[in-house]
């Protein structure tokens, strides 16, 4: 008698990145790889946008994916929150609908949602825990594009408690705090701080200026983590046990922070990029610009406990940022 053996082979999820083009959606990508994920799904702006229902329910019907990174937002600084307060409320609240609801109606089981540390309340206690959103009032700049953020984590947990025992519905959310790294936005007007820092050093090294004039008064104090150690988070996040997850969080407080765990004034900050990018001048403050809150922290202390540290340190992360800066010029 010849005996059979049969090896179960476990398909691999097929998995789409919503925002792969972006700092975050193409870092997740290159953690999906990393861990030997080939069937991933991608879809630029041009072929698919996600404020179009239609669109997207199209997509998921013939797509089929698995799982769910939802890494496309429409994103900005400060002065862009300023200006543009209806796009960035209406466009990330129906890419947040649509995709959660295409993913429910096309049988996704597993999906994460990226939010932001913009979440919480102005006067939030330091360092933030999950445990403050919705205390009080949020930044008045940003806040059409916090409640959309809000929202999606809210969309989530909806979709959890009506459908999670029924349908094995299991979506989840995660909050970076500032994060930089390959793919970031060096836009003159309309970038975060670190680029804008690294975009003000280049210039004042190719023009061999004797200053680099910042923005506020260097006094805040704000954490930064690189964007692979964001997407390294996002996969851990993903793959938890649901037994996990749900014992380190609540039907109607699921989200998970993901910050650096130390902070630093922005004046240090501007000092690091200068040794990043190799150029030694003198730093001036602009006090007549805002300067925001005077601290920001994240408490990622849960997502520690759940396995997920940084490994990259500020001064080799903003080397590597400086590198691909160089490869990558901003074309504006
Ligand atoms: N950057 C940070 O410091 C930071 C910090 C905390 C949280 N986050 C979160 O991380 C997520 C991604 O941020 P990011 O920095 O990677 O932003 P990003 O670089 O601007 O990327 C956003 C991506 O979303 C896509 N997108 C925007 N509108 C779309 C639409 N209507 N249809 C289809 N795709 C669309 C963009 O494509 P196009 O460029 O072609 O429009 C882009 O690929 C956001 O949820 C953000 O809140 C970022």
């Amino acid at each position: 008698m010849v005996e059979q053996r049969f090896e179960i082979v476990k398909k691999q999820p097929r998995i789409y990145v919503a925002g792969h083009r972006g700092m975050v959606g193409s870092a997740i990508v290159r953690a999906l790889q990393r861990q030997g994920h080939v069937d991933v799904i991608t879809r630029t702006h041009a072929e698919l946008d996600l404020t179009n229902q239609t669109s997207v329910e199209a997509f998921f019907a013939k797509a089929k994916p698995d799982q769910v990174y939802l890494a496309a937002a429409k994103v900005g600084g400060i002065h862009a929150n300023d200006i543009y307060p209806a796009d960035f409320i209406y466009q990330n609240l129906m890419m947040e609908a649509n995709v959660i609801q295409a993913a429910f109606s096309n049988g996704v089981r597993k999906l994460l949602f990226l939010g932001s540390s913009c979440i919480y309340p102005k006067h939030a206690a330091q360092p933030m825990s999950e445990e403050a959103l919705l205390t009080s009032p949020l930044e008045p700049t940003n806040e059409p594009y916090a409640i959309a953020k809000i929202a999606g984590i809210k969309l989530c947990e909806s979709y959890n408690r009506q459908y999670g025992e029924s349908h094995g519905v299991d979506y989840r959310s995660i909050m970076p705090t500032n994060l930089y790294g390959p793919g970031d936005n060096y836009h003159h007007k309309n970038s975060h701080v670190i680029p804008a820092l690294i975009r003000r050093f280049h210039d004042a090294k190719v023009a061999k200026a004797s200053s680099v004039t910042i923005w506020g008064s260097g006094t805040p104090w704000r954490d930064f983590l690189y964007v692979d150690d964001m997407a390294e988070a996002s996969v851990v996040v993903m793959h938890l046990e649901k037994a996990v997850y749900e014992t380190h969080t609540l039907p109607m407080r699921s989200h998970l922070n993901a910050g650096y765990g130390r902070d630093i004034t922005i004046a240090d900050l501007a000092g690091e990029v200068g040794k990043a990018v190799g150029y030694n001048c003198q730093i001036l403050f602009d006090s007549s610009k805002p300067d925001g809150a005077a601290r920001k922290l994240m408490d990622s202390s849960r997502l520690n406990k759940l396995g997920w540290n940084p490994k990259t340190g500020l001064s080799e992360g903003l080397s590597r940022a400086y590198a691909d800066f160089l490869t990558n010029p901003p074309l504006d």
